[in-house]
């Protein structure tokens, strides 16, 4: 049985005033058998994790290096995360890809040092409106799955996050036939490489525009999972509503 997991990713929002988002989290989630996990920026991952202490949330990583070590200037290893108080990190987002050119080699390397650093790899996948207008996204979602998740994946190690790129930040979501024939696409394909005792045991989660008053209908979806939440993460009063819902 897969636990249920609400991550939320703060993307580059956030000083420490942020943290007392946290503080109301810790004291109201509402659900203590849904792992919960928040991605903030860097700079807080370590006061958060000290924050969140002994409540049952989690703090991730928003991104990591490849190189556990070097002449990286402004990059961050997976050690280094786990060092601050990360136990995930989330690897490939679409604004990673589009904003820093990351291919999926580089996701794959990236995953697999935040897995060999003892973290979980939460890698995000998603087609463009252009790949699904012209209805390639499962091939899309298939090349990005075998070229980003390595070999040494696990159930522990590795969470999936579907993220449409045209629902991020847009209040538009797809239609929960089409989350379901991609949850449902990328079960099969973990299952095919990895057999069905790892396949199955890996969690996957949906992004895209995640709110508390469309999270329980998106959350009945089958090989949904959870959910990777951005804007409503920000707020523990809405990301407590998604919560709520798992
Ligand atoms: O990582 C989170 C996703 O990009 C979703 O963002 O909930 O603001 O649409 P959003």
């Amino acid at each position: 049985m897969r636990r249920r997991l609400a991550a939320g990713n703060w993307k580059m929002n956030g000083t420490g005033a942020a943290l007392s988002e946290l503080d109301t989290l810790t004291a109201t989630h509402p659900s203590p058998t849904v792992d919960i996990l928040i991605c903030p920026p860097a700079t807080l991952i370590h006061q958060a994790a000290q924050a969140v202490q002994g409540s049952g949330v989690a703090i991730g990583g928003q991104d990591c290096h490849a190189e556990v070590s070097g002449a990286h200037t402004g990059d961050l290893s997976a050690e280094m995360l786990k060092d601050a108080g990360a136990t995930s990190v989330i690897v490939g987002h679409s604004e990673r890809r589009e904003d820093h050119g990351e291919k999926d080699d580089d996701i794959r390397a990236k995953a697999r040092a935040a897995m060999n650093a003892g973290l979980t790899a939460i890698i995000c996948v998603g087609e463009s409106l252009e790949q699904r207008e012209a209805a390639n996204t499962l091939d899309i979602i298939g090349g990005q799955l075998s070229g980003s998740i390595p070999d040494l994946a696990t159930g522990e190690n590795l969470v999936v996050a579907y993220e449409p790129i045209w629902a991020i930040g847009t209040g538009k979501v797809p239609t929960l036939e089409e989350i379901g024939e991609v949850h449902d696409f990328i079960r099969a394909r973990l299952d095919r490489r990895f057999g069905e005792g790892v396949g199955r045991s890996v969690r996957l989660l949906y992004g895209g525009s995640v709110k508390p008053d469309n999270a329980a209908e998106i959350f009945g979806v089958s090989n949904v999972d959870g959910a990777l939440v951005g804007g409503a993460s920000l707020k523990a009063r809405d990301f407590s509503g998604i919560i709520s819902a798992l």
